[in-house]
């Protein structure tokens, strides 16, 4: 029996990438950015597996034009870039990367609403460029966050693991919202899930850690940061879409609130000239909440697993869409 064929989108690391290799014929898409999407459906025509990045977009009119193609293998925990139902339809199994990078992304979150609660943005800018004049009493001023509220909104593993360092650091109490209970956060950290708009208007800091769909695309506008404290700070490190931009950067310039921390964007990456990196009480970074080696490591082990699964007729093991079993194509 010939070796199944798959195509990885980009460099993952090697101890995702050998294990493929091992017992699969891998086509490395070698550059730095996507393969354009006519590149990605011809590379992919004669392929067992995929493994593919959240920059890539994985829909119908791709894997009709894939007729062996047994797996998706996203290098993410994210899927928002994959037609799930089309893969399912199709007998198509579809992986992620859960678990894995829940603690390195609660660290931007943390990060971000430290840097951005400290005005951090503003002042390392202000250190290199010659306004730091002297030791100002109200210079740079920032918030508190000892005793504070947080607000999550979407209260899954990452949040959790956001609302635990804030909470067993920090003492902040914890509001959440969410369609569903989370008992062990209530229990561990007694948090309290209440309405959107009630998380909005009590919290300090309200964190996003919610997936991207039709749902909850555009769910913080200009509404939503019209209902924060003047002082709130604002948080994203799951879906930039999630955020009406235009309306975060008037909040920003308005006061409204005091400041955001955004580790996505929509585009990514967001254009230089774009109006969110002129404010100076808006940090961002460049999508990195997984970036760590362990964690980028073990999403290529994970990764792996999953094509390797997928191609050999296995269950995944970190499977989006396990109601495919029945129907999976031979
Ligand atoms: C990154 O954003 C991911 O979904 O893993
Ligand atoms: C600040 O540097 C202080 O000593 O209060």
């Amino acid at each position: 029996m010939s070796r199944p064929k798959v195509f990885v989108s980009r460099r993952i690391p090697d101890e995702g990438l050998n294990a493929i290799r091992a017992a699969c014929d891998v086509d490395l898409w070698p550059d730095q950015l996507p393969p354009p999407a006519d590149e990605l459906k011809r590379r992919v025509a004669d392929c067992d597996g995929l493994v593919s990045l959240l920059t890539d977009r994985i829909d119908g009119a791709l894997l009709d034009a894939a007729p062996k193609l047994k797996v998706v293998s996203n290098y993410a925990v994210g899927f928002n870039n994959v037609d799930v139902a089309a893969c399912t339809a199709r007998g198509v199994c579809v992986g992620n990367t859960p678990g894995v990078l829940t603690d390195a992304t609660a660290d931007i979150a943390v990060t971000l609403l430290l840097a951005a609660a400290r005005c951090i943005g503003a002042g390392t800018a202000d250190a290199k460029n010659g306004k730091w004049l002297t030791w100002e009493p109200l210079g740079w001023l920032g918030q508190d966050l000892a005793g504070r509220t947080l607000g999550i909104v979407g209260m899954g593993r990452i949040g959790f693991a956001a609302a635990k360092r804030l909470h067993h650091g920090w003492g902040m109490k914890v509001l959440y919202a969410d369609q569903f209970a989370n008992a062990a956060a209530e229990k561990e950290l007694g948090a309290q899930r209440v309405a959107f708009d009630d998380l909005l208007a009590q919290s300090d800091f309200v964190s996003a850690h919610v997936d991207l769909n039709p749902t909850t695309k555009g769910m913080f506008g200009a509404a939503q940061f019209a209902k924060m404290k003047r002082t709130a700070v604002f948080v994203n490190t799951a879906r930039g879409p999630l955020v009406d931009q235009t309306a975060l950067a008037a909040a920003l310039r308005g006061g409204t609130i005091f400041a955001a921390g955004l580790d996505v964007t929509d585009p990514e990456p967001l254009p230089t000239d774009h109006e969110l990196y002129a404010l100076p009480n808006c940090v961002i970074v460049p999508h990195i909440a997984s970036a760590t080696v362990g964690t980028r490591n073990a999403m290529a082990r994970l990764c792996a697993n999953n094509v390797l699964a997928g191609v050999k007729g296995d269950p995944l093991p970190t499977w989006v869409n396990p109601e495919v079993a029945d129907k999976r194509r031979a």
